[in-house]
Parts: C-alpha cells; sequence; structure tokens
C-alpha cells in the first residue's frame, strides 16, 4: 500500500461527513443515504462502479447485492479482499428504480469522486461499466471496446493507470462477458505492480517408515 500521510485520512473521512448531507442534485431527494464509499483509503486499487442501487441505498455501502458478491469473487480470486481496496461509485444517491445516471447529475456528483482520488492516491483505478469508464478516461469509447486496455493517466493530478472493466452486475447473467471479466480481473496483480502468486503447490507429508524391524541378514550382521 502506498504511504499516505495520516492526515490525509482524516480528511477522507471529514469529507465523507461532510458528503452525508449533499444536496447538489435530485438524488438527495429520493436516497435513505448517501453511499460515500468503503475500503482501504491507502488502497492502491480503486474500483468505481455506477451508482448504489437498493441494498446500498439501505446499508450505505457500496456493492453489497449481488453484483458485490461477485466482485468479492473476483478479488478473492486475485488474492485480494474487500479490506484490501476501496470501492466507490461515479454518483454517491441511488437513482429511483435504479436507472441510468443522468448527466447532470454526473455533472453534480463528479467533484466528490475526483475528491476521493486524490485523497485515496491509488495506483489503479479499475473502472467498472461505462459510466466510470467514460467518465475517468474523458473519451466517449464504451466498455466493450475498451475493457482489459489499462491506460496511463493524470486524474485529479495524480498519474494512475486507469483500467476499465465490465460492470459485474452485466457479467452476473451473461457467461461469456463473466469469462472475459476474470481474465481481465487476472492482471491487476501485475498493474499494480505485484507479482501474480501462483497457485499453492501442496507437497504431501512423506509417508512414516513402517516400524518393521528389518531382518538381521539385510542390516549386514551376518
Ligand atoms: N452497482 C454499482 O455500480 N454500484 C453499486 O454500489 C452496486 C451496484
Amino acid at each position: 500500500m502506498s504511504a499516505v500521510p495520516v492526515a490525509a485520512v482524516e480528511t477522507l473521512e471529514a469529507y465523507a461527513a461532510e458528503t452525508a448531507g449533499c444536496t447538489r442534485c435530485r438524488l438527495s431527494q429520493g436516497r435513505t443515504q448517501v453511499v460515500f464509499g468503503a475500503g482501504n483509503p491507502r488502497a492502491d486499487l480503486m474500483f468505481v462502479g455506477e451508482a448504489p442501487g437498493f441494498h446500498e441505498d439501505k446499508q450505505g455501502v457500496p456493492f453489497v447485492g449481488q453484483a458485490g458478491k461477485l466482485l468479492e469473487r473476483l478479488l478473492t480470486g486475485v488474492e485480494l479482499g474487500r479490506e484490501d481496496v476501496y470501492i466507490a461509485n461515479v454518483l454517491k444517491c441511488r437513482p429511483p428504480g435504479n436507472r441510468d445516471p443522468q448527466q447532470d447529475e454526473i455533472e453534480a456528483c463528479e467533484p466528490h469522486l475526483f475528491r476521493q482520488i486524490e485523497l485515496i492516491e491509488p495506483k489503479v483505478i479499475a473502472t467498472l461499466g461505462n459510466f466510470a469508464t467514460k467518465l475517468l478516461s474523458g473519451r466517449p469509447l464504451g466498455i466493450t471496446r475498451v475493457h482489459g486496455q489499462e491506460q496511463p493517466l493524470t486524474i485529479a493530478g495524480r498519474s494512475v493507470v486507469l483500467y476499465p472493466l465490465y460492470h459485474p452486475a452485466a457479467a452476473l447473467y451473461t457467461p461469456a462477458m463473466l469469462k472475459v471479466l476474470e481474465a481481465d480481473f487476472a492482471r491487476l496483480p501485475e498493474l499494480m505492480g505485484r507479482t501474480p502468486q501462483p497457485p499453492a503447490v501442496v507437497v504431501p507429508e512423506p509417508e512414516p517408515e513402517p516400524a518393521v524391524a528389518a531382518p538381521a541378514e539385510q542390516l549386514g550382521l551376518f
């Protein structure tokens, strides 16, 4: 993990507290609460999804529904857990009926995301799906074109590697997309500058020698 000054971590908490009362767009009227983000404030790897859904809005934590379970499984596959990464969304409040984010909502909310990036200072930002990818790449190219292609970029004044991925919710019911997402995920350790860990080889314990006394001839006594 990168060494972030303690003051920066405190500021992330302070910023979350400030954001809890946000009224920058219409979504403040229908939300249960702001879903700021969760995980390690010093993470080298940050995920950015789209917007909270029903469960996230109720619990105040991103990716706690079915898509979140898949995200956790994918993380486990590269020997990471939620506690190792930071997870946030483009929008911090649930759009009604989980509809797509609207452009004015994205513009109203993006200062929160850019401030999070400044404070967390991740090395790699993995965008999940079209909305996060288009916002952070600054390009209109869709996720099908750019998934799995890392791009060095300056975001919020920091050099980062942007790594677009399919959104786990899209992969949940499309096995072919899940395969691609798994393959793209497998490159995360390399992009974070870590050596991918080969699967552990379990060496079997040697069998204990049978406790039978060897005949005297074999012991060379005669
Ligand atoms: N989908 C998202 O994009 N974000 C969440 O937090 C949950 C589902």
